[in-house]
């Protein structure tokens, strides 16, 4: 059941990046009353796909489709778009993609900083960071878990609270289960961060399941270095960061035991992984600050050597 459409509903979304985690975003997105176009590199009108719901029956979905690259001309740049691509092939996906000054860019990616330099300089960029899990399953894509999402905008360490949210997230709250905008959100986001940092390279090196590292004493203490190297830079960022990240991760690798993290899943198949966003990102901000991370260091070298 879709809700009627508001004024606020008559601008369309775009979906750059139809995969998993952005055709569950389309799905909340049409339930909530918004039209969601998205952008494809064929030419094809339409996109049909099915989703499996962890509760209820398949999900048939149905998106209009407008090409991408090149960009066809348009009457209006676009103002609204959801960026779903993983990270690497952000710049690629939204090369000569026409976005209005002051567009709203939802990025739906895991890592930091995949946008920056990217988008005009008044565009609104409001993140998201989704437990939630979605996997191809044949033709369909699975929702394994329909977990918390936050969304925000990061606020400078230091500067002002983030930003109220915008007049759209509460109409997509109201559809979008377990969404939330709250007040710590880069917290929440760096929390993820560190969570990615530690196990999806080791369990993508060493091709085992999430909970295999905390069973295997060498990696657990690297994966304690890994922690404490990321907290290290994290405090220097923002004093405010409780700088215990050790227990949260072996957590989330507790609670995901069974899982192939996505980086595991990019390296079996051969596949340009997210380190750049993740670890990558922790060692751009250590550079800034002139800090050394010797076992983040060691790992984006070790993910590239396999997979340049
Ligand atoms: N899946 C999850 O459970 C999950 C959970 C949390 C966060 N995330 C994050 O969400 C992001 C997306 O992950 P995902 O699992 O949804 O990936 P995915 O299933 O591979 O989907 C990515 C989509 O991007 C499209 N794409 C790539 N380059 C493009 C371009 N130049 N123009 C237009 N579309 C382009 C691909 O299109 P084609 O199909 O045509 O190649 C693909 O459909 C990643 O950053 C990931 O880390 C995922």
């Amino acid at each position: 059941m879709t809700t009627p459409a508001s004024p606020d509903h008559a601008e369309p979304w775009y979906l750059l990046g139809a995969g998993n985690m952005g055709l569950l975003a389309a799905h909340y997105l049409q339930r909530a009353g918004f039209t969601v176009i998205a952008l494809r590199r064929d030419d094809a009108p339409t996109l049909e796909r099915t989703l499996l719901l962890p509760s209820g029956g398949p999900v048939p979905l149905q998106l209009l489709c407008e090409r991408a690259t090149p960009a066809p001309t348009r009457p209006t740049p676009i103002r609204r778009l959801v960026v779903a691509c993983k990270a690497p092939f952000s710049a690629a996906a939204l090369s000569g993609l026409p976005l209005a000054a002051d567009a709203t860019v939802l990025r739906l990616q895991n890592g930091l900083g995949s946008l920056d330099g990217l988008l005009p300089a008044g565009a609104r960029r409001v993140e998201v960071v989704s437990a939630s899990a979605v996997k191809r399953d044949g033709d369909a894509h699975r929702v394994v878990a329909e977990n918390d999402t936050w969304m925000g905008e990061s606020a400078a360490p230091g500067g002002p609270a983030a930003a109220e949210p915008p007049a759209w997230f509460g109409p997509l709250a109201r559809h979008w289960p377990k969404l939330h905008w709250p007040d710590d959100f880069r917290h929440r986001q760096w929390r993820k961060l560190v969570g990615n940092a530690v196990i999806n390279p080791l369990t993508g090196l060493h091709d085992v399941a999430n909970g295999h590292i905390f069973e295997d004493p060498a990696l657990a203490a690297e994966a304690e270095q890994l922690a404490r190297e990321a907290d290290r830079v994290l405090t220097a960022l923002d004093p405010t960061w409780p700088g215990d990240s050790l227990p949260g991760v072996r957590a989330l690798a507790d609670a995901t035991a069974g899982n192939t993290s996505s980086m595991r899943a990019d390296m079996q198949a051969g596949a340009v992984t997210e380190i750049d966003a993740i670890n990558g990102w922790l060692q751009r901000q250590a550079d800034v600050l002139g800090l050394d991370l010797p076992a983040h260091r060691r790992l984006v070298a070790a993910v590239k050597a396999r997979h340049p």
